[in-house]
């Protein structure tokens, strides 16, 4: 079976990429990272890309006049080395609308919350102000509002006595290492179909959705 080209885009660490790159590298695994873009030369995540044999690209927000300029250089990389599905993996520049409709159903992103709440930035810090008593991760389809779309996959985590936000953000992102990897494998067999604006996600393997399957590449 072919399996899904995808695209990764970082700014930095990239430990979910890594989550990523550690699931494609079974090859049983339903999709395969052709491309990694970080938007910040040097960033850690590229090292982990380049480390696996994966091709890395930098595309420099400060290069560029504006935000269209920046997203239609994304748009030729990723259209030029195949892309069917792009991750974004702790990308953190706020996509055009235009991009983010011409990647529609066929972009989704990791949020260290369980959505639709605590979006934004300083996720964790803001859980513990509120004093809720569970938190997560949420992988959505990405829309043009941040942090909204229809959800793919959640993973609760309990909020624990004497918690502080490192403490907390360690204990989510181990389980955004695990949905991560779990909401691609689910798109990547064709179970994932948004209507409505829900993600709804069947037990039985089927085709890709139309929006996924590019001929080129
Ligand atoms: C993660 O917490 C992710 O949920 C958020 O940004 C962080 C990226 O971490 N969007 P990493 O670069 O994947 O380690």
């Amino acid at each position: 079976m072919a399996r899904l080209r995808v695209g990764v885009l970082i700014s930095g660490r990239g430990s979910n990429l890594q989550a990523l790159i550690d699931a494609c590298a079974d090859p049983a695994f339903p999709a395969e990272i052709r491309l990694v873009i970080s938007n910040v030369p040097g960033a850690p995540g590229l090292a982990r890309a380049e480390r696996a044999g994966i091709r890395t690209d930098i595309i420099d927000h400060k290069q560029f006049p504006d935000r269209e300029s920046f997203d239609a250089a994304l748009d030729l990389a990723l259209d030029g080395a195949g892309i069917e599905l792009v991750c974004l993996a702790g990308f953190m520049r706020l996509l055009t609308d235009g991009f983010v409709e011409r990647w529609r159903d066929r972009m989704i992103n990791i949020h260290p919350s369980l959505l639709p709440a605590f979006k934004g930035v300083k996720v964790h810090e803001r859980v513990l102000a509120a004093g809720v008593r569970f938190t997560g991760c949420t992988v959505h389809f990405v829309r043009p509002a941040m942090d909204e779309g229809p959800i793919i996959v959640q993973s609760v985590v309990a909020v624990l006595p004497g918690d502080y936000a490192a403490r907390l953000a360690e204990r989510v992102l181990a389980e955004e290492h695990k949905i991560y990897p779990l909401a691609l494998r689910l798109i990547a067999e064709g179970r994932v179909r948004v209507t409505d604006e829900r993600a709804e996600i069947s037990d039985t393997v089927g085709p890709v959705p139309a929006a996924l399957s590019n001929p080129t590449g």
